[in-house]
């Protein structure tokens, strides 16, 4: 049985209907504010074009590079599409080191084509001409299909001399300063444009992409007339665009305030970006472990947990000296666990406090705090995904999801549809599938595409 005080302590993680639903209105009114071009400026849900009008069909072929920078590992991909819906995809991972994520962009973009240099010697095609998707997951305003300037980095990333910047010429120039490969940057995508794009390629009725990894956001395809920022001549001949809604920074504006917990604001201040994807903070893997590494530091100073050990002043100087001790892994791991043996969980009570044997009770309250801490990230996420499905203009919709905390978590799908039940229009028929690497073969689809309709 649980403890009412543990109840007590997470009440604040469990949002009522009533908070549901206005989070809800706030997040729509967000979305029509970042369309508009007169409200832009002001919104924080920005909705920025992505110049990606046509939807794969299915039949695209050839040979593309892609690159997938954004999330925790950097990968270089080659993707071989060959109609018939199917693609086969060799990758290679490479790792970013932290100083790289905080040192130059120049030092960035250098290090990324080197990668690639080293993938095509590789794959011995350093003759060939190969067009290249580049999934670069931060906020972009793009211009068209290309050029993507940089309006913020986001999920610890901070190097100097690219906020501002178009992301595809930096490419170029690096590639362009080894000399050592005919590459051409055809395409700059975000990561949940990559998931909308290969789901597509799969299920037709695809109009959403959601990623819930590192970070956390979602695209989705809207009318042309109600896209103010993009280019006129881009509304003549296509009826529709993808739109990288960029609902991380949701709440910058204060629509989050009445949600937000004390840990929520303790998780922000401590960032490398303060008062920053407020929304992001709530919802991504980059974050939820340090949530619940927090509530966890209250529940040890209000003796609701080892409340048998005297070691509780030494489990709270593991959690106090490192933000990243609680793996958002973790999470996953203990909600996925079996009642009363609780494998996993002793194992890491075990290996982050040398604590042999955990209570039941001492799991169970351990796993109600990671519950609450997954389930309003997942009813946050739904509440989202609910906006941009009933403004599509389809009935029947498919939300491509990705992402490591979706992938992973045992019951994030299963909480994000009680709220999508809740708040998707009734005539709207709605279901969420899997992508299978959007980053990589999303990217390849963009190149493809985009090459088609020329
Ligand atoms: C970025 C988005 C990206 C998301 C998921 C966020 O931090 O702002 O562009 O789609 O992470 O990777």
């Amino acid at each position: 049985m649980l403890d009412a005080e543990v109840r007590e302590l997470m009440q604040p993680f469990v949002l009522s209907d009533y908070q549901v639903q206005e989070v809800y209105s706030r997040f729509c009114l967000e979305v029509a504010r970042g369309l508009k071009r007169s409200t832009h400026p002001q919104a924080n849900v920005k909705c920025f074009p992505t110049y990606v009008q046509d939807l794969p069909t299915g039949d695209e072929m050839g040979k593309y590079l892609a690159l997938d920078l954004g999330g925790t590992n950097f990968r270089v991909l080659l993707v071989s599409l060959k109609g018939h819906h199917d693609a086969t995809v060799d990758s290679q991972i490479y790792a970013v080191p932290k100083d790289l994520m905080v040192g130059s962009g120049v030092q960035l973009f250098d290090h990324i084509a080197g990668c690639l240099a080293k993938f095509v010697e590789k794959h011995d095609m350093k003759t060939a001409y190969l067009p290249l998707g580049f999934t670069f997951s931060f906020p972009c305003v793009q211009l068209g299909l290309k050029e993507g300037i940089l309006v913020r980095w986001t999920k610890g990333f901070d190097c100097a001399g690219v906020e501002g910047e178009d992301v595809g010429r930096m490419l170029h120039e690096a590639i362009q300063r080894r000399g050592d490969a005919d590459i051409a940057v055809v395409a700059i995508l975000n990561d949940t444009t990559g998931t909308l794009m290969s789901c597509a390629h799969r299920n037709a009725d695809c109009r959403v992409g959601v990623i819930v990894g590192t970070g956390c956001n979602a695209c989705y395809v809207e009318d042309v007339e109600n896209v103010d920022l993009l280019r006129a001549d881009f509304k003549k001949s296509k009826r529709s665009v993808i739109v990288n809604a960029e609902w991380g920074a949701f709440g910058e504006g204060g629509q989050l305030d009445f949600v937000r917990t004390e840990y929520d604001r303790e998780v922000d201040e401590k960032s490398i970006n303060r008062a920053e994807q407020l929304f992001e903070k709530m919802t991504a893997g980059m974050y939820l472990g340090n949530l619940v590494r927090l509530v966890l530091l209250r529940a040890l100073e209000r003796k609701l947990i080892f409340k048998q050990s005297s070691r509780r002043p030494e489990f709270a100087g593991v959690l106090q000296r490192n933000e990243e001790v609680f793996e958002t892994r973790y999470i996953s791991e203990i909600e996925d666990d079996s009642f009363p043996e609780f494998a996993s969980t002793r194992k890491i009570v075990k290996n982050l406090f040398g604590l042999e044997k955990a209570s039941v009770e001492d799991c169970q309250t351990l796993r109600y705090i990671c519950e609450c801490v997954a389930k309003r990230a997942a009813t946050l996420v739904a509440i989202g995904v609910s906006g941009l499905v009933n403004r599509t203009s389809n009935r029947r919709v498919i939300v491509g999801m990705d992402g490591s905390v979706y992938r992973y978590h045992p019951k994030f799908d299963a909480y994000m549809r009680q709220t999508l039940q809740k708040l998707v229009k009734a005539d709207k028929e709605w279901d969420i599938m899997l992508s299978e690497d959007g980053s990589g073969r999303g990217a390849a689809l963009v190149a493809a595409v985009a090459s088609k309709s020329k």
